[in-house]
């Protein structure tokens, strides 16, 4: 809805569904973070986090990282490497419904841009307000406006 042409561009071109979910994936981090338990004694980002520290990884920061996604806030649905953000976590604990809800947004997305010709907001920006929870980064509510195709 931000990014103007992005829709018509996800309909003329639906090879660029799946990764414009990446990308919606890693702007739009759902899991916002998680809680941890330094097994050692470790340094990141120049901060000293001894062995038995809960410590908080903030998925939804390091997808925003512009060091590795130059323009963060700009929704590009084909940055060359969206599928590398941690929205689905790493390592053994990774979300296992990961392929699931990838092929989900995908096919709703395709759906939505081939039924529909436009998606606007209706409400004001300021309006939107976060469901509060710290690991869960959702919206409360999102009213649009969905104009067919003729
Ligand atoms: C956009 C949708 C989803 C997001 C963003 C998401 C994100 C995550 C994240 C960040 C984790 C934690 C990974 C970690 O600790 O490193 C996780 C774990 C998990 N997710 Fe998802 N998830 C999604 C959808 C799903 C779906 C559809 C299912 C099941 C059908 C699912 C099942 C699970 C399970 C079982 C775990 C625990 C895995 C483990 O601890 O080994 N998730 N998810």
């Amino acid at each position: 809805m931000r990014t103007p042409g992005a829709w018509d561009r996800l309909h003329n071109e639906p090879e660029l569904i799946p990764n414009a979910v990446e990308e919606m994936l890693r702007m739009a981090s759902a899991v916002a973070g998680s809680w941890r338990i330094a097994a050692r004694d470790c340094e990141i980002g120049g901060v000293a986090i001894p062995a038995g520290a809960t410590i908080m990884l903030r998925n939804a920061s390091a997808n925003l990282d512009p060091a590795r996604y130059p323009e963060p806030e700009q929704f590009q649905p084909d940055r060359q490497n969206a599928r590398s953000h941690i929205g689905f976590g790493r390592g053994i604990h990774q979300c296992i419904g990961n392929l699931l809800a990838r092929r989900e947004l995908a096919v709703a997305i395709e759906l939505l841009v081939g039924r529909f010709a436009c998606i606007t907001l209706a409400c004001d920006e300021p309006d939107l307000a976060y469901a509060p929870n710290v690991l869960l980064r959702g919206r409360a509510s999102v009213p649009v406006r969905l104009e067919l195709r003729a």
